[in-house]
């Protein structure tokens, strides 16, 4: 949550920042700033509101700003309300801060420093500001050591200090920062989407160290002192894929790439027709040596991980749990050495997902992290990582990120049913033929949007909506549920169609839209009495089916028909469908689809 830019080189500073701040946008909306070194005065000038970039942008147009050095923020609130005084920078005597984090003690710190009188905002960032400019004394990195020691919580710090011309510091514990230096100048950010725009080469600025940035060099140094040399990565992503290519919102932009990322992601890890995690470094030991597995993740990534669940008991008859990462630790998890920890993050700094797989090592357990972010926390914490190919995911509603990470889920279960011998290697070769054609399924569906576009009108003016399925279906419709009330604004509930009849069937009532998925061949007839039940009580049902499955029953509900594939994997056409529902009802309303109100797409307060 919330994104934070710096830029120190050989250009004019405001386009860069506002770009950046406009592209780090999804970490958070509620206000944007800027502070940036003025070349005339040498002085450090803030601007900023509440409100977007775009708000921001106006500002910084209608002011005199002509600098090469300056830093940016977009804020997501936790300290204080949305309102111009709480929005970074902030400025304390001579030091200038921007934050992403949370200042755990700093009520202790404004007490026993006695920094209340130079404090102005409600916000736990501006006690940063006080701490660094109470312990500045002339040497920059000097304060920062002493000041990231008294601090407990998570931060990410990035400073300008006053009498300091073109050089901006920055130190960490949690919360990212990616840095690089290229031939304009030296940047960082809070994920590497914003820096695309320079290179591709990047190093995540490791915890509890000093990055000192200048126009022409980058030092790193740990807190004794001693430097430091930066570990390089390369993410392969365009220079330009973090922009909308023409499409109306990144969401549909990101739904549209599916096919292709899926692609991405399974073929470099199918060897002769197999699946092979020989170029990922994962062993097989770890799939053959595990009892049991344990999946941590939140949200969509959570919901990718009730798919893998259904596969694991379908295919390998194997113990396996998905847990909510915020839930974890205070559920008292039964760990041991035998356990295998899946944790599933598309940024990879989702805090609780992170703090959960650290508790699960602590407690003797393998990790294995399936994220999209190259080089992110819970990659860097994990024993072993599988990337997915997903490029970078902009709208806050996931769409690309959860197929992708199912994708590399059923190249899992196929390793694993392969090692354990329960698929011969025919059958192995098999599953993953099937999984090579998801993507022409989802070209199938994504062909049909102008029909799922019409089926969007139905649910727009509702207020509730339930769906309702069994098994696969019921875990693609949690999703699907999520989608909608994120981006819509409807109260929508995924339900288990057999629980319907326990309580929640009072709420249907004459035209309550009910959307209902029908893939699995062997529960079908329940689905469809299910279906009737909501209906006779005046539901108006939404259909998707399978079209292998469609008879003259389910004709009566009209449905959108599904293109066919084995049951197990018409979760992947099914969600695109489910996407689509959702991105039409969203733009059909007029809404910011790509920032729903109060969510951010990098979660990294617990
Ligand atoms: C936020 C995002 C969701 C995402 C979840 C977990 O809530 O809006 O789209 O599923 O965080 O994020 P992660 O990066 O760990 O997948």
């Amino acid at each position: 949550m919330c994104g934070i830019i710096g830029f120190t080189g050989k250009r004019d500073v405001k386009e860069i920042l506002l770009h950046a701040l406009e592209t780090l946008e999804y970490r958070g909306y509620d206000s944007a700033g800027i502070a940036v070194k003025q070349q005339k005065s040498g002085k450090t000038e803030i601007f900023k509101c509440a409100g977007r970039v775009r708000e921001l942008r106006a500002l910084c147009d209608r002011s005199e700003i002509s600098s090469e050095c300056g830093i940016g923020h977009t804020r997501w609130a936790t300290h204080g309300g949305v309102v111009n005084r709480n929005a970074h920078p902030h400025q304390v005597g001579k030091v200038t801060v921007v934050h992403n984090g949370i200042i755990e003690n700093y009520k202790e710190l404004i007490a026993y420093y006695k920094l209340e009188s130079g404090l102005d905002s409600e916000t736990d960032s501006e006690v940063a500001a006080a701490l660094l400019n109470h312990f500045y004394e002339g040497d920059p990195v000097a304060a920062i050591r002493k000041a990231v020691t008294t601090l407990r919580g998570t931060f990410a710090l990035v400073i300008l200090f006053d009498d300091q011309p073109d050089t901006i510091y920055s130190v960490r514990n949690v919360s990212p920062i990616v840095a690089t230096i290229s031939e304009e100048g030296a940047i960082l950010a809070s994920d590497v989407t914003a820096l695309c725009q320079f290179t591709n080469r990047y190093f995540v600025v490791p915890e509890y160290h000093i990055l000192t940035m200048k126009p022409d060099s980058i030092r790193l140094e740990n807190l004794k002192g001693e430097c430091v040399e930066p570990e390089y990565l390369t993410v392969d992503w365009e220079l330009n894929s973090s922009e909308k290519n023409g499409y109306p919102f990144y969401m549909e932009k990101e739904i549209m790439e599916q096919p292709d990322a899926i692609l991405k992601t399974i073929d470099k890890r199918i060897v002769d027709g197999m699946p092979d995690f020989a170029s990922d470094g994962v062993p097989d030991d770890l799939f053959t040596g595990c009892e049991r597995i344990c999946i941590v993740a939140c949200g969509t990534a959570m919901h990718a991980g009730l798919i893998l669940q259904s596969l694991v008991k379908r295919v390998l008859n194997m113990h396996i749990d998905v847990e909510l990462a915020s839930e974890f630790m205070y559920s008292d998890p039964v760990i041991d050495e035998k356990t295998l920890v899946i944790a599933v993050s598309q940024s990879g700094e989702t805090i609780d997902t992170l703090e959960a797989l650290k508790y699960a090592r602590r407690h003797g357990a393998k990790g294995l992290a399936i994220i999209n972010v190259k080089g992110s926390s819970i990659a860097r914490e994990s024993d072993y990582v599988l990337y997915t190919e997903a490029g970078p995911e902009i709208a806050v509603a996931s769409t690309k990120a959860y197929t992708t990470q199912l994708a590399v889920m059923y190249l899992i279960v196929a390793r694993m049913a392969y090692l354990k011998g329960i698929y011969s290697r025919e059958q192995t070769g098999a599953f993953i033929a099937e999984l090579r054609r998801v993507p022409e399924a989802m070209r199938e569906v994504l062909a049909k949007r102008d029909e799922i576009h019409r089926i969007a009108g139905r649910v727009i003016e509702a207020k509730d909506l339930f769906m309702i399925g069994r098994g696969l279906d019921y875990s693609i419709l949690m999703e699907g549920s999520l989608k909608l009330k994120e981006v819509s604004y409807i109260h929508s509930e995924a339900y288990a169609s057999g629980e319907l009849k326990h309580g929640p069937i009072a709420l249907i009532t004459q035209d309550t839209p009910v959307v209902a998925v029908v893939t699995q061949k062997k529960i079908r007839q329940k689905e469809i009495s299910n279906i009737r039940e909501v209906r006779s009580r005046g539901a108006s049902v939404i259909l998707f089916e399978k079209a292998e499955l469609a008879d003259e029953v389910s004709a009566e509900f009209a449905p959108c028909m599904l293109p066919d594939m084995q049951d197990e994997f018409m979760v992947m056409p099914a969600s695109v469908a489910l996407q689509l529902l959702a991105y039409y009802v969203s733009c059909d309303k007029g809404f910011d689809v790509d920032k729903p109100r109060n969510l951010a797409k990098v979660v990294t307060v617990e």
